[in-house]
C-alpha cells in the first residue's frame, strides 16, 4: 500500500466547463484514484476552483455581482456538475479560501527571505474615472494593424497580433469608457525566476524519464526558451494580498498576487481546508501529504493531471516557486498531460456555442455515457474530436450491447429458467477453465495499462473483458443447452453471473454508478471485495449458487437514429466531418 497524492488542474471559476476541459484533467484524475483506492493505496484527491483574476471580475461585472458572491454561486454551480460527473474527490476547495491566502503569502515571505523575489517599479496605464491601474485587458482602443476599434490591450481579437496598451489608438478604460488614462510609475513584486533555472533544470533531469513525452518535452522547451523574471502582483481588488507584515507599502496600495502565483498553491490550500473540514474525532493531516513526504514511511506519489497549456506553469513554474521557499514541499512524481479534445474537428467555444458542456451533457444522458465515451477516447498522443456519431456508437456497441446487454440478459434468462437464486448447475468444465485463463490475462493486461495510465488502453482491455463474457455466451448457449442439459446451461448461467460481479468491481473507476448497479444484483453475505486477483479470475467463484439476485433495470439504454439526428441538431455538428 502506498500514499498516493492526485491532483486535477483546478477549473476557472467563470463559467461551466466543456468535456474537453473534464477530460483534460479531472475525469482521468478521477479514474485514477477510484482504481488506486480499489488496489487498497491511500489516495488523496484534491482539486478546487481557481478564482482569482481578471476573468473571474469580468464574469463577475458581467452577471451584476460582486465578485465574492459570483465566486461563492459558481463555486456551487460546478461543484453540483461534477457531483453528477461521480467525481470522488476528497476536497473541492477555493483558492479563494482563507487556508490558501495563508499559504500564498508564507511562500512569498519565503522566497522573499531567500532572495527571490524584489520589488520593481513598472510604468503601467493608471485610470483617473475608476481611480485605478488597469490591467492590459481592461483598456481598449483601435488597433494600429487592422483598425478594429475593440482591440484589447493585449491582444487584437480581430487580427490576433499581440499589442501593448501604448500601441492602441484612442484608448479608453474598458470598465467606464472613460479616455482619462496616463502611464504612471507603480512597484510590482517579480519572481525571480532566472535564478532559479538552473535548480528546475537539474529537477527536471533527475525526475522526468518517465513523464508522457507531452509534457517533458513542453517543459524542456520552456527552459530553452530562458526562464524569465516576472511580475507576481496585480493592481485588483480580489486576490490574495500582499502581506503587510513583509510589504508595507505595497499592502497600503491594495496589490494581490497574480492568480497563476496562487493558483497551485492551492493544490495545498485545498489540502488544508480538507484538514480543517475533519469531523469530530477525525484527524486529517494535510502536512504529512505536503512536507517531507520523498521518502520514509510517508512517502507520497504526486501525479498531477493537466492539459497541455498548463504544463509550463507545472512542470517549471511551480516548481521553481517550490525549490525557491527552501523547504521540503512535496514536488510532482508524474505528469500526466493530455491533448484537446475537438469537437468536430474544431475547437469547442463558448461564445460560439460549438460543442457540448458539461451541465448540458448530464441533463442529455446519465454520467456513465460520458465518462466511458470520453475516457476510451482520451486525447492522450494526439488531438481526438468528439463526433455524436462516434459517441452514439460508441455507446450503443461497448455499454449497451456488450456489457448492457449481457448483464440484462443473463439474469433475466436465469431468472425465467432457475428462479431468483444463483443456480448450481454442473461442476465448471474445460469452456470455464478457459475463460478463466483468458480473464485472467485480460484483467493482468488491463491493470498494466492502469497502473501506467494509459487510459485509452485501459478502457480498450475492458472493452476486451466484456467481449469474452460474451463470446463465452455464445459459444455456449444456454437458451439451446436448456432444452437437453439443463445443469450444464444453469453452470453457463452461474459462470456469466460470477463475470457479471467481476465486471462490476473492476469497471468501478469508469463507470462507477453502472458499476454499482451491478454490483447490487447479487446478495452476497459479504460483498467488500474492493478487487479480483487472479486466483479468483481464473476460477469465477465468488457469487456462489444460492445467491440471491435481483434483474436490475436497463443499464444503457441506445441511442437511437432520431435522438442522434436531435443530438446534432440541438448542439450542432458536421456531418461532412463525422468519423
Ligand atoms: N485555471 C487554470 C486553467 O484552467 C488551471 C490552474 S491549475 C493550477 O487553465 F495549477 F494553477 F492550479
Ligand atoms: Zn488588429
Amino acid at each position: 500500500m502506498a500514499r498516493h497524492l492526485i491532483t486535477s488542474a483546478l477549473p476557472y471559476i467563470n463559467g461551466i466547463k466543456h468535456l474537453g476541459n473534464m477530460v483534460g484533467s479531472m475525469l482521468p484524475a478521477d479514474v485514477y484514484a477510484r482504481y488506486l483506492r480499489q488496489r487498497g493505496h491511500d489516495v488523496l484527491y484534491i482539486c478546487a476552483t481557481d478564482e482569482h483574476g481578471t476573468p473571474a471580475e469580468l464574469a463577475a461585472k458581467e452577471a451584476g455581482l460582486p465578485v465574492d458572491v459570483f465566486c461563492a454561486q459558481a463555486h456551487d454551480a460546478q461543484k453540483a456538475i461534477y457531483d453528477g460527473f461521480e467525481l470522488s474527490f476528497d476536497h473541492f476547495g477555493r483558492s479563494s479560501s482563507a487556508e490558501n491566502r495563508d499559504v500564498t503569502q508564507h511562500f512569498a515571505r519565503r522566497l522573499h527571505a531567500n532572495g527571490f523575489i524584489e520589488e520593481r517599479a513598472i510604468r503601467q496605464v493608471y485610470s483617473l474615472a475608476d481611480e485605478r491601474f488597469l490591467p492590459d485587458r481592461y483598456i481598449v482602443g483601435t488597433c494600429p494593424h487592422c483598425g478594429y476599434d475593440k482591440a484589447r490591450g493585449d491582444q487584437c481579437e480581430n487580427c490576433t497580433r499581440v499589442l501593448d496598451p501604448t500601441d492602441l489608438i484612442e484608448p479608453r478604460s474598458a470598465i467606464s469608457g472613460s479616455t482619462a488614462l496616463e502611464v504612471r510609475e507603480t512597484k510590482h513584486l517579480f519572481l525571480l525566476q532566472s535564478k532559479l533555472a538552473g535548480e528546475v533544470e537539474a529537477w527536471i533531469d533527475a525526475n522526468s524519464a518517465d513523464w508522457p513525452t507531452l509534457a517533458s518535452s513542453i517543459a524542456r522547451k520552456w527552459l530553452t526558451e530562458g526562464l524569465k523574471d516576472r511580475a507576481i502582483t496585480r493592481d485588483l481588488d480580489w486576490g490574495v494580498p500582499v502581506p503587510a507584515d513583509t510589504w508595507p507599502e505595497l499592502a497600503a496600495e491594495g496589490k494581490v498576487f497574480y492568480v497563476w502565483f496562487d493558483a497551485p498553491i492551492e493544490y495545498i490550500g485545498s489540502t488544508k481546508e480538507w484538514a480543517d473540514a475533519a469531523g469530530d474525532g477525525e484527524t486529517r493531516d494535510w502536512n504529512s501529504w505536503w512536507y517531507e513526504a520523498d521518502s520514509g514511511e510517508n512517502a507520497v506519489r504526486y501525479t498531477q493531471f493537466m492539459a497541455k497549456d498548463n504544463v509550463p506553469f507545472h512542470t517549471v513554474m511551480f516548481p521553481a516557486t517550490q525549490l525557491g521557499t527552501r523547504e521540503p514541499w512535496k514536488r510532482v512524481d508524474y505528469v500526466k498531460a493530455f491533448n484537446w479534445l475537438n469537437y468536430y474537428g474544431g475547437k469547442f467555444s463558448t461564445s460560439q456555442r460549438r460543442g457540448i458542456f458539461t451541465d448540458a451533457a448530464l441533463e442529455l444522458l446519465p454520467a456513465d455515457y460520458w465518462r466511458y465515451f470520453l475516457m476510451a477516447n482520451a486525447p492522450e498522443s494526439d488531438d481526438t474530436s468528439f463526433t455524436w456519431e462516434l459517441f452514439a456508437s460508441s455507446v450503443n456497441k461497448d455499454l449497451a450491447d456488450t456489457l448492457g446487454n449481457f448483464v440484462n440478459r443473463v439474469l433475466s434468462f436465469s431468472r425465467k429458467r432457475f428462479g431468483d437464486e444463483v443456480p448450481a448447475g454442473a461442476a465448471a468444465g474445460e469452456a470455464e477453465a478457459k475463460l478463466g485463463e483468458q480473464i485472467a490475462a485480460l484483467l493482468a493486461e488491463y491493470e498494466s495499462h492502469m497502473d501506467t495510465l494509459q487510459f485509452r488502453k485501459g478502457a480498450q482491455a475492458l472493452r476486451a473483458l466484456w467481449s469474452a463474457g460474451n463470446s463465452y455466451l455464445e459459444e455456449k448457449a444456454p437458451w439451446m443447452e436448456i432444452k437437453t442439459d439443463p445443469e450444464g446451461a444453469a453452470l453457463t448461467l452461474r459462470t456469466a453471473m460470477n463475470l457479471i460481479h467481476l465486471y462490476a468491481i473492476i469497471s468501478e473507476p469508469f463507470i462507477p454508478g453502472s458499476a454499482k448497479a451491478m454490483r447490487g444484483a447479487f446478495t452476497l453475505p459479504s460483498d467488500d471485495a474492493p478487487w479480483v486477483g487472479a486466483e479468483e479470475a481464473r476460477a469465477l467463484a465468488s457469487v456462489p449458487a444460492g445467491t440471491p439476485f435481483t434483474v436490475p433495470p436497463v443499464l444503457f439504454a441506445k441511442i437511437t437514429d432520431e435522438d442522434l439526428a436531435s443530438y446534432v441538431e440541438r448542439f450542432g455538428g458536421d456531418p461532412d466531418q463525422a468519423a
